[in-house]
């Protein structure tokens, strides 16, 4: 599957939306017990900032019903901040005029995260208004949130149809290229791991998987 990427992009002074996956598991004082999942979208991050993007984060975390704090992306910021090694703004909002204000004074190589989408009923409901709202802040999409690409929402479907541009980011790009080429013609014999919650979004993996290794 051809794929616009991120390195295909002129970047300079734009506002770049990135979803990324920082459903990170926190513990019961809301500290992050690992930050695998940042660093993994540290390569786009770090690739557009060092080229004067003016960055805009978002993501999901837990699955709140409505507006709940211990739910809060906030716990992020100082991990974040410290992984790409520049500051961070936050805004405890995923819309609104806190959100426009704090945009509009970015300055190229700014880094800006964005509340808990699922904040919002209308993300998981992949809400046409909602989507081009978030669509509204960027010039330029980017969905490196490889983990929740399975799931149609405001932030991860929606927002396409709104922005001028939407492109793969570094991480989704990996994983596309691991399941593309890796799993159409794998080395033998194949051995699949898996593991981890939710099982019953994995079923259909799992049977996928059937049919390609030798062993489970
Ligand atoms: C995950 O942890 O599996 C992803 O972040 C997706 O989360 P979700 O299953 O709550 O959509």
């Amino acid at each position: 599957m051809a794929k616009l990427s991120v390195r295909d992009l002129e970047v300079r002074g734009q506002r770049i939306l990135v979803r990324v996956d920082f459903n990170v598991p926190l513990d019961a004082e809301g500290k992050i017990t690992d930050d695998s999942r940042i660093r993994a979208a540290l390569p786009t991050l770090d690739y557009l900032l060092e080229r004067g993007a003016r960055v805009i984060v978002c993501s999901h975390l837990g699955r709140p019903k409505g507006r709940d704090p211990s739910m809060s992306l906030r716990p992020v910021v100082q991990r974040l901040s410290d992984l790409i090694l520049r500051p961070v703004a936050f805004v405890d909002d995923c819309t609104g005029e806190k959100v426009e204000k704090t945009i509009s004074i970015m300055q190229n190589g700014d880094c800006l995260l964005l509340e808990n989408l699922r904040f919002y009923e209308e993300e998981e409901k992949n809400d046409p208004g909602f989507a081009k709202k978030l669509a509204s802040y960027a010039d330029i999409y980017i969905n490196d949130a490889f983990g929740t690409a399975h799931r149609a929402h405001a932030s991860t479907e929606g927002v396409t149809h709104h922005v001028r541009q939407s492109a793969a980011g570094f991480l989704m790009q990996k994983e596309l290229k691991y399941l593309g080429e890796e799993l159409s013609d794998p080395g033998r014999p194949f051995v699949a791991i898996l593991g981890g919650a939710k099982v019953s979004d994995k079923i259909k993996v799992i049977e996928s998987l059937l049919d390609k290794a030798d062993m489970l």
